[in-house]
């Protein structure tokens, strides 16, 4: 990957500190194209990342996406958009369309995307219908009212795709907004049903429904990644978000026994312990490593797929396979 010279540590270092330190409702903080730009290349890449891994697992779950008006709302440098239809492909976009409050980041984002799909429809604003809505990293910046506002556009697209950082806060404003539209819109993902959030439960307010992508292998050999994670104090190899796509057609159906694990799993010398969800809750289960020492190691090493498919006896994880789309054993509509 090339650097452009115009990267700008200053304007990082500053809005690192508005994403840090600002409680909504954020004010305009994109000051110049360099701003965009320095954060195209830095703090957008590695969303883009947690957009491959949504998107990823998307694919595993057999989710068909909608053709039609794309939309990525709060656009940014419009890292969103561009991922999106690099996995799903220009023809399922009938056009791609920015819209951000910030007029900088809005012509910023649309001429990006006009230079990587010069034969795609790439507009300014809001259609009419919404057919692929998509929301990454703006919950922090959003006041209550604008919340609220925001669900009307949810309700009014096919689908939502929504991406956020895998803080408590996130998490919990996401499986809120998860509760209020579940009976009108189907939850997709992360969830494998269309129950009552299990966080929710009595005795689960310890934890809250996040995820890892996996980063790049070069940001650990980069030195441009090498300056960003040390002047700025971030962890590269660590990329947690929490993400809700919901859709107004029923989600695509899971094998009996699917189950999605939440977080990362606890590693102890005879076994793993792993909060898993499925439609009858959020809870531990126990794999021992006597039993099961390959997944045991596939957990040790971090290299495990978030959605499998159990045997389960009780609280004890007897068998394990990887998730497939295709044999609808159980309905999760
Ligand atoms: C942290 S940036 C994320 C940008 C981009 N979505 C991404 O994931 O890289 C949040 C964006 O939300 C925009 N934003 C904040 N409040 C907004 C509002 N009320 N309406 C539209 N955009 C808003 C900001 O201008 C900013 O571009």
């Amino acid at each position: 990957m090339t650097h452009s010279p115009e990267l700008n540590w200053q304007s990082l270092q500053r809005l690192r500190r508005v994403f840090l330190e600002s409680r909504p409702p954020v004010p305009d903080y994109w000051s110049s194209e360099t701003d965009l730009h320095s954060y195209d290349l830095t703090f957008a890449q590695r969303i883009g990342w947690k957009w491959d891994y949504v998107m990823e697992e998307l694919h595993l779950r057999g989710w068909d996406p909608p053709r039609g008006d794309v939309v990525d709302w709060g656009c940014g440098s419009g890292v969103a958009g561009r991922a999106y239809v690099d996995h799903v492909g220009q023809a399922r976009a009938r056009a791609l369309w920015y819209w951000d409050r910030s007029p900088l980041a809005r012509t910023y984002a649309i001429r990006r995307a006009r230079e990587k799909y010069p034969s795609l429809e790439v507009h300014e604003g809001l259609p009419e219908h919404p057919t692929v809505l998509l929301i990454s990293h703006v919950l922090g910046e959003l006041a209550p009212d604008q919340v609220e506002d925001l669900l009307r556009l949810v309700l009014r697209a096919t689908a939502t795709l929504w991406v956020e950082p895998g803080t408590y806060e996130a998490s919990l404003t996401l499986i809120a907004i998860r509760e209020r539209l579940r009976h009108r819109l189907h939850a997709v993902a992360p969830c494998l049903h269309r129950e009552r959030c299990g966080i929710l439960a009595p005795g689960n307010e310890p934890h809250w429904c996040h995820h890892f992508a996996p980063s790049p292998p070069e940001v650990h050999t980069d030195p441009f990644w090498g300056r960003f994670g040390r002047d700025l104090n971030i962890d590269l190899t660590s990329l947690p978000l929490s993400f809700l796509v919901l859709d107004q057609r029923p989600a695509p159906q899971v094998p009996y026994g699917s189950v999605r694990i939440v977080g990362r799993p606890r590693i102890y010398k005879p076994e793993a312990l792993i909060l898993a969800c499925d439609a009858t809750g959020v809870r531990d289960y126990h794999l021992h490593r006597r039993h099961h020492p390959r997944p045991y190691q596939c957990f040790k090493k971090g290299s495990w797929s978030p959605i499998q498919i159990w045997r389960r006896q009780n609280d004890l994880i007897t068998e394990i396979q990887p998730f497939h789309s295709g044999s609808p054993i159980q309905s999760v509509a």
